[in-house]
């Protein structure tokens, strides 16, 4: 790390716990390649001090924090101002502090996911056919605010749980379709993107149980899921010639605007981040 001056500039993660997070490396990675003054560091808040840990912040002389896991939506409460995006989403994943010291809560997931996606399939066009996605979780949502955003023409979400797809589905609007979790097979048909965002796949978790016959072979499959890197969806993509995107690159994306607002500076995503950060 950088030797730190008195007038370092400090930010950080705050979760609960926050010992997974990758998110100190990441940023720590980026202060040293360019040389800045500067410290991103993790801490450990219990649900019950997150007000008093945020309140805390300009009081501190921290210029914000990244909020994660399971604080994101709490954290919407406690900001003065919140962008747009974060509000759509319900969550809130970076703070910044403002010149008057008040929280500014924005949300990067949706940005990192696209900012991903365009990095890596240039050529893909959200608004040349359906998207499907797979969960309703926290980054469902983000990602579902995120393909609307960009013109897919039909967002068709399932879910395991209906209820809470439905509960997803009522507050996007009418270019959403709703498909029943037996019947996401036949949902692929004709779709020229494939998400999953559900915990399926990851690393200890159980495995996605899905057939891509009827997925046109043109059709890109984006799995969020990074741990592993490949994943056994991604692999059968792969294997039946479909252009594929993981999930690291939405992580490194998504802290661009946090880094950017902390340390100004615009920080790059590229080969040696990515290596970096999964070394870890
Ligand atoms: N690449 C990135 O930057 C990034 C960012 C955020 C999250 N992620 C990853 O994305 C995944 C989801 O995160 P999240 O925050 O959205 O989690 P979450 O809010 O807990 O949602 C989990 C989702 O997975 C589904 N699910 C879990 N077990 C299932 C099973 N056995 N069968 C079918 N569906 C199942 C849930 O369905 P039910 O509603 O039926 O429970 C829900 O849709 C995690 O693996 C996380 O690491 C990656």
């Amino acid at each position: 790390m950088t030797p730190l001056s008195g007038k370092a500039r400090l930010a950080g993660v705050i979760g609960w716990p926050v010992a997974h997070s990758r998110s100190p490396r990441l940023h720590g990675f980026w202060l040293q390649r360019y040389g800045i003054d500067g410290a991103y560091l993790p801490f450990a808040v219990k649900p019950e001090n997150l007000p008093a840990a945020l309140a805390a912040l300009p009081l501190l002389g921290l210029r914000g924090v990244n909020v994660t896991l399971p604080h994101k939506e709490a954290a919407l409460g406690l900001c003065a101002r919140v962008s747009e995006a974060a509000r759509r989403i319900g969550a809130v994943n970076t703070i910044v502090v403002g010149e008057d010291g008040a929280l500014e809560g924005s949300n990067t997931d949706a940005f990192g996911f696209l900012e991903h996606l365009k990095a890596s399939q240039p050529s893909f066009q959200p608004e040349s056919g359906p998207a499907v996605l797979l969960g309703a979780g926290g980054a469902a949502r983000a990602i579902a605010v995120a393909l609307l955003d960009a013109g897919v023409p039909e967002l068709r979400l399932t879910n395991r749980t209906g209820a809470r797809g439905a509960a997803l589905a009522a507050t996007l609007g009418p270019r959403v379709r709703l498909v029943d979790w037996a019947d996401r097979e036949a949902a692929l048909a004709g779709a020229a993107l494939l998400v999953n965002s559900t915990t399926l796949g990851m690393t200890g978790q159980a495995s996605l149980d899905l057939d891509l016959a009827q997925l046109p072979r043109q059709a890109v499959v984006y799995d969020i899921v990074y741990v592993p890197l490949e994943t056994p969806l991604l692999a059968a993509a792969r294997a039946r010639g479909h252009a594929t995107v993981d999930g690291l690159g939405m992580l490194l994306h998504q802290a661009r605007p946090g880094f950017a607002a902390w340390f100004g500076h615009e920080p790059e995503v590229d080969a040696a981040l990515r290596d970096f950060v999964l070394a870890a």
